[in-house]
C-alpha cells in the first residue's frame, strides 16, 4: 500500500499519538476515519499476501503463474495498447532499445523472441534480424503479430506449449530475446525452456531475458523464480552469464529493468 511507511516504528507511541491528534485537527474526523480504515485494510491485505506467498512456497502450487493461467490471461488481454501499458516512459523504452536490445542483439542474425505479446519489441528485433521467429503461448498474440507484421516476409509467429520450442530447428538461433515474459513463468517451465535454448541456440549465440529475482515476494504477479535459481538454471546447462542487471545508467539517468526487482540477464551458449 502506497502510503504506509515501512519503518514507522522509529516513531515512539507518544509521538504517533501527538501526530495523530494533529492529523485529526487539520483534516477532520471523516477523513481520519477513512485513513484509519485504509491503514487497517492495508495491514490485512499484507497479511493475506504473506499467507499466499508462504502457502505457494511450502506446497509448490503454481499461484498465478501456471502455463494454463498464462494462456488464459494473455488470450483474454486487450492488446489495444500494444504492450506499452508496461512502458513507464518513452525515455525508458528508448533506453531499453539502445542500452539493452541494440547492445546485445547483433544485426543480420537469426533472432527468436519468446512471448512477443502485442509486438512491443518485435519491430525492432525484426529490423535487426536476417530472419525472425517468435513463439507465444497465446493464440491471440500470435494472430495479432501475424497481422501487425504481415509486411515482413522474414518474420514468422508460432503458438507454443509454454515450455518448449517445437517447430524451431536445432542450432538455428543466433540471438534470443524475451521481455516481460519470464517474470510470469515458474521455475519448472523456465528449466524446460533452458533445455530448449541449449538445443536451438548456435554455439556463441546470445540470449537476453528479463525475469524476476525475488520469487514473487514483492507481488506484481511474478513467478517463483529467484535471481539465483534463474542463473543456476542457465549455468547448469553450460551457459555463460555475460551480465545480469537490475538497472543501468544512460546519459545521467538510472533506468530499472522492472518494478519488482526484475532483472535482465544476458547469457551466451559456449562455443
Ligand atoms: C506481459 S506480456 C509481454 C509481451 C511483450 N513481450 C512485451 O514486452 O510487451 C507476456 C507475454 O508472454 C506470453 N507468455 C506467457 N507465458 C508464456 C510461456 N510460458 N511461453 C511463451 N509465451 C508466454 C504471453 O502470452 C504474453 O504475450
Amino acid at each position: 500500500m502506497k502510503d504506509i511507511v515501512e519503518n514507522r516504528q522509529r516513531l515512539s507511541l507518544a509521538s504517533k499519538l501527538r501526530i495523530g491528534l494533529l492529523v485529526l485537527k487539520e483534516n477532520g474526523p471523516l477523513w481520519c476515519a477513512c485513513l484509519g480504515g485504509y491503514y487497517a485494510a492495508s495491514a490485512v491485505a499484507d497479511r493475506f499476501f504473506k499467507s499466499m506467498d508462504g502457502i505457494r512456497r511450502r506446497t509448490g502450487i503454481p499461484g498465478m503463474n501456471s502455463k494454463a493461467l498464462n494462456k488464459a490471461i494473455w488470450e483474454a488481454w486487450d492488446w489495444g495498447g500494444g504492450g506499452d501499458e508496461w512502458t513507464p516512459s518513452d525515455e525508458w523504452k528508448a533506453s531499453v532499445m539502445k542500452c539493452v536490445l541494440e547492445r546485445h542483439i547483433p544485426t543480420g542474425t537469426r533472432v527468436l523472441e519468446i512471448g512477443p505479446g502485442g509486438g512491443r519489441w518485435t519491430g525492432a528485433l525484426i529490423a535487426r534480424s536476417a530472419s525472425f521467429t517468435a513463439v507465444d503461448i497465446s493464440e491471440s498474440c500470435v494472430d495479432l503479430c501475424r497481422k501487425k507484421f504481415s509486411h515482413e516476409p522474414k518474420a514468422s509467429f508460432i503458438v507454443g506449449s509454454g515450455s518448449d520450442l517445437q517447430g524451431i530447428a536445432d542450432s538455428s538461433v543466433d540471438a534470443l530475446w524475451s521481455f516481460d515474459v519470464f517474470v510470469h513463468i515458474n521455475l519448472a517451465e523456465v528449466q524446460a525452456y533452458a533445455d530448449e535454448f541449449h538445443r536451438v541456440m548456435t554455439p556463441g549465440a546470445i540470449g537476453v531475458i528479463h525475469h524476476g529475482s525475488v520469487g514473487g515476494a514483492l507481488g506484481g504477479w511474478r513467478s517463483n523464480v529467484t535471481h539465483e535459481s534463474f542463473l543456476k538454471t542457465l549455468q547448469d546447462r553450460g551457459f555463460e552469464i555475460v551480465e545480469s542487471v537490475l538497472e543501468w545508467q544512460d546519459e545521467g539517468t538510472t533506468h530499472q529493468a522492472g518494478l519488482y526487482k526484475d532483472v535482465i540477464t544476458v547469457f551466451k551458449r559456449r562455443s
